[in-house]
């Protein structure tokens, strides 16, 4: 049964290819990334309804440009080209491309020509997303204008006849205006495919794709953080494989108040999952012993929880593979083309910084996704709500949230101060509308008067952010009643804190994550 209409992308290299794909499945159409070489008559067999030629960092006048094999073009499947992928359009059909006078990068104000075909109910400018160098300067035979820039004539080009198009910028990122629309109206104005995809077809393929990799005897480790992206992946693989998928949850000392034990009740008794749980918080709290320097402090952990994590995993039988809850945003090595330095600027840690030397074949089930397409399978797979909408925490904890020396007193506090955050936030009816909402313990004391008497005491931050992708960040407006509520329990509830203070910094310059 024809159940699913195909798009595919054929892959030059750009860092934006994966969010090409996604774009393409939002409108419930299946897509496919492949190598720009796959011969033509393969592409044939898999009986696309269109073509996407990515972007990427060659130039058609490289030594070797990567090129497609060239007779994709007489298949009679519709065409669209992005950036370099129109460059390769006029170099295979006979136009011409060449270094611009005037880079393009970035927000580049589009006029639109022709409003039809792709570009179907857009206004007659948007605000568009351009990285390139090279530009085209004489379109193929057949070829027209559909729109242009002030510096790019030929920004937009088509072969409506034929239905190939062409763009110099990208219609795949968040910052080209409508450019789900232009999407939209290839997949559906020009290719006519019908928009039958959906999220769970990905989840049944990639179970099916687990069990057939696995095979009937070996076993899988995994290592829960108690998180939505490790959660994912082992409900996933444990209906792939059942108990022979073994989970692993260790307690470094760091989480947050009742977390180990909603670990347990969820993917324990809940899920029925095959879990150890290790308490190894005294080991995390003895090593961090005297350590203030933030980056010292990741990497401490980090150390530590591979060590732990290694321990635990040698001694189980037949394991042959370590699932990892690895997303797109992590595998993209250029994360930082929109402004997003965050990997530099911290040694990120989670379950996903285990070591090569593990020996352990890595099994990745997400790493073509986004967070929010990964909230979807969780919905698919029935996980729990609560899980499904739980703010990101990160692999190191509460640590990263005390500035200063990490002590179980200091630990206490924070707990106890993060517990009303949440709770106030959930009264608000907000904790699914901000991205991450959470308290941090500052190493200063301040002056306070409690009942007639002098206090000298902890200041607590309270640190809300709204985010798509953790990359770039803002801070939320919280409603002052809220705000005040928060700050009444934390200084009334909490022993040893007497003020504080909100956060009003944005990422950048700043981070969400004070350490
Ligand atoms: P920053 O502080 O870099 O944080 O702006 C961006 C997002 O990443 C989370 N974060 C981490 N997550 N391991 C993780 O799994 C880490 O080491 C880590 N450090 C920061 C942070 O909570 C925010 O959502």
């Amino acid at each position: 049964m024809a159940s699913k209409d195909t798009v595919l992308i054929l892959d030059f290299g750009s860092q934006y290819t994966q969010l090409i794909a996604r774009r393409v499945r939002e409108n419930k159409v299946f897509s496919k990334i492949i190598s720009y070489k796959t011969p033509a008559e393969e592409i044939k067999k898999l009986k696309p309804k269109g073509l996407i030629l990515s972007g990427g960092p060659a130039s058609v006048y490289d030594k070797k440009p990567p090129m497609p094999d060239k007779r994709i073009f007489k298949l009679g499947i519709p065409i669209l080209g992005i950036c370099y992928g129109v460059q390769v359009i006029c170099e295979v059909l006979g136009g011409k491309v060449k270094s611009s006078k005037a880079h393009e990068y970035g927000k580049t104000e589009l006029f639109i020509d022709d409003n039809t075909t792709l570009f179907y109910s857009l206004p007659a400018n948007i605000s568009s997303w351009m990285s390139h160098a090279d530009s085209v300067v004489k379109m193929p035979a057949g070829f027209k204008t559909m729109a242009h820039s002030l510096s790019t004539p030929n920004a937009a080009i088509s072969n409506k006849a034929k239905k190939i198009f062409g763009l110099q910028f990208h219609p795949e990122v968040a910052h080209t205006q409508r450019g789900n629309q232009i999407v939209n109206n290839f997949l559906f104005r020009v290719c006519r495919c019908a928009p039958r995809w959906v999220m769970h077809s990905l989840v049944k393929k990639s179970i099916d794709d687990i069990r057939a990799t696995v095979g009937k005897k070996k076993m899988v480790v995994c290592g829960l953080s108690g998180g939505i992206d490790s959660s994912v992946v082992a409900a996933m693989i444990h209906r792939a494989i059942g108990r022979r998928l073994k989970c692993i949850f260790i307690d470094n000392g760091l989480l947050r108040k009742n977390e180990a034990k909603q670990v347990r009740k969820v993917f324990g008794e809940y899920m029925r999952l095959n879990l150890t749980v290790v308490d190894a918080s005294k080991r995390f709290l003895h090593k961090l012993k005297g350590v203030t320097d933030p980056e010292l402090k990741r990497k401490v952990i980090g150390e530590e929880f591979i060590k732990v994590f290694e321990e635990k995993a040698k001694s189980l039988k037949n394991v042959e593979y370590l699932a990892q809850g690895t997303l797109y945003p992590d595998v993209v090595e250029s994360v930082s083309a929109f402004g997003g330095p965050t990997a530099k600027i911290k040694s990120h840690h989670n379950v996903g910084g285990l070591p090569a030397n593990m020996k352990l074949k890595l099994l990745e089930p997400l790493r073509d996704l986004f967070k929010d397409e990964v909230r979807l399978i969780a919905k698919d797979l029935k996980l729990p709500d609560n899980l499904i909408h739980r703010q990101p925490f990160p692999g190191p904890g509460l640590a990263i949230r005390i500035l200063g020396d990490v002590t179980p007193e200091r630990l206490d506090i924070l707990r106890e101060a993060d517990e009303r955050v949440i709770e106030e936030i959930q009264k608000a009816r907000l904790y699914e509308q901000i991205w991450q909402s959470f308290a941090v313990l500052l190493p200063i004391k301040t002056v306070g008067v409690m009942g007639d008497e002098r206090t000298y005491e902890n200041v607590v931050a309270l640190r809300c952010v709204n985010s798509l992708d953790g990359m770039t960040a803002d801070w939320v407006k919280l409603p002052y009643d809220v705000m005040e509520k928060i700050s009444l329990r934390i200084i009334n509830e909490v022993k040893g804190v007497n003020r504080v203070v909100y956060d009003i910094s944005s990422k950048p310059p700043s981070t969400i994550e004070w350490e």
